[in-house]
């Protein structure tokens, strides 16, 4: 197993390093802004989108391969209480709701290196980000720590762990967008299988209402493998809305795991390259490029198209602290957030 170092580019007036993590058939490179998979090759095939260069990524609006916090997806109005005291977070989607930790949340920031090595049976690298105190409006300083692990088993594994001196909401994910037959191709016959029995349905802006429907019988439903495009025009009002999947499935009604276990598993028609994916997060966010029309083009030039690829984003139920039913993600000062996610490829 190996891992190299070298410069990707200049962001935030600063030299971005990345860190290459590398096996005999997968390569992962990792930049330090935003602390994103800027590139993964399996058996030569690019299954994440990303960018040739740094300006690519700064062009970004969509948050291709970055960790995502302090506060993954939505919060309704950016309005929320802990212990009855109200905090309000930057308002960065059309100036109303709260998106992926603000106008320049995790994604945005230059991460410092904090460790890197290799051995026979893995490489990794671990980044840190220290959000200070009222940062986009979130409360107590956070130091964040992601530890990207390529093992011999061709599973990239994901490490969080997060700790803020005062109490706080805590939702990270990575928003990588897959495509298995390589970038450039389209999602919708890739053929997919969560493990989910629920999803959390939204209103016309992407809020969820605050309740678990069944997937039982809805378009929703992959409990068994289907193809991701089968139903993705259905005349549904959930997918209607979204203009395709951007919902957040659950099992066990969004408890976190104490150890990863397999949620989804992704494969694609034209190379047969699968993916398993196993968190210990209690819920998964499917978004199929619903809106991935942008004038950035991917590598080599190759322009963006809706369903071009799929987001499977670990993490809690988006506007979780506006919703009783939903599990808490309130950290209070100096507990310990933790997450595992693996994303495992086989042929
Ligand atoms: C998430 C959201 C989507 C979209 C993308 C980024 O997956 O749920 O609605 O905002 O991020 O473009």
């Amino acid at each position: 197993m190996k891992v190299t170092k070298s410069i990707f580019g200049k962001a935030v007036n600063d030299t971005v390093s990345s860190y290459t993590l590398s096996n005999s058939r997968m390569s992962v490179k990792i930049i330090e802004y935003g602390a994103r998979v800027a590139e993964l090759l399996y058996d030569d095939v690019s299954v994440v989108c990303g960018f040739d260069t740094i300006e690519g990524y700064l062009k970004d609006n969509d948050y291709h391969g970055s960790i995502v916090g302090r506060y993954a997806n939505r919060i309704y109005k950016g309005k929320f209480s802990i212990d009855g005291r109200e905090y309000n977070v930057s308002n960065n989607e059309a100036g109303r709701y709260h998106l992926h930790g603000g106008y320049c949340g995790f994604s945005g920031k230059l991460w410092k290196l904090e460790n890197l090595g290799c051995d026979d049976d893995r490489a990794y690298v671990t980044l840190k980000y220290v959000s200070p105190d009222n940062e986009e409006g979130f409360p107590g300083t956070l130091a964040v720590y992601v530890t990207y692990t390529l093992t011999l088993a061709d599973e990239l594994k994901i490490d969080y762990v997060a700790v803020s001196d005062k109490d706080t909401i805590i939702n990270l994910t990575n928003h990588s967008y897959f495509n298995l037959s390589g970038v450039g191709n389209t999602i919708l016959d890739h053929m997919l299988t969560m493990y989910c029995d629920q999803y959390i349905p939204v209103d016309q802006k992407l809020i969820p209402f605050g309740y678990f429907a069944n997937v039982t019988g809805t378009p929703f439903d992959f409990r068994t493998a289907k193809a991701i495009g089968r139903d993705i025009d259905a005349d549904d009002i959930q997918i209607k809305t979204a203009g395709g999947y951007d919902h957040c499935f659950t099992r066990d009604r969004g408890e976190n795991k104490d150890s990863p276990l397999l949620i989804a598993t992704i494969s694609s028609p034209v190379t047969d390259i699968t993916m398993d994916i196993l968190t210990t997060e209690g819920g998964i966010q499917m978004y199929t490029g619903n809106f991935m029309t942008a004038d950035n083009p991917f590598f080599s030039n190759c322009p963006q198209r809706k369903n071009q690829a799929v987001a499977l984003e670990c993490n809690r139920i988006p506007d979780s602290p506006n919703h009783a039913a939903f599990p808490s993600c309130v950290y209070r000062a100096g507990e310990k957030y933790t997450q595992t996610t693996i994303y495992r490829f086989k042929r």
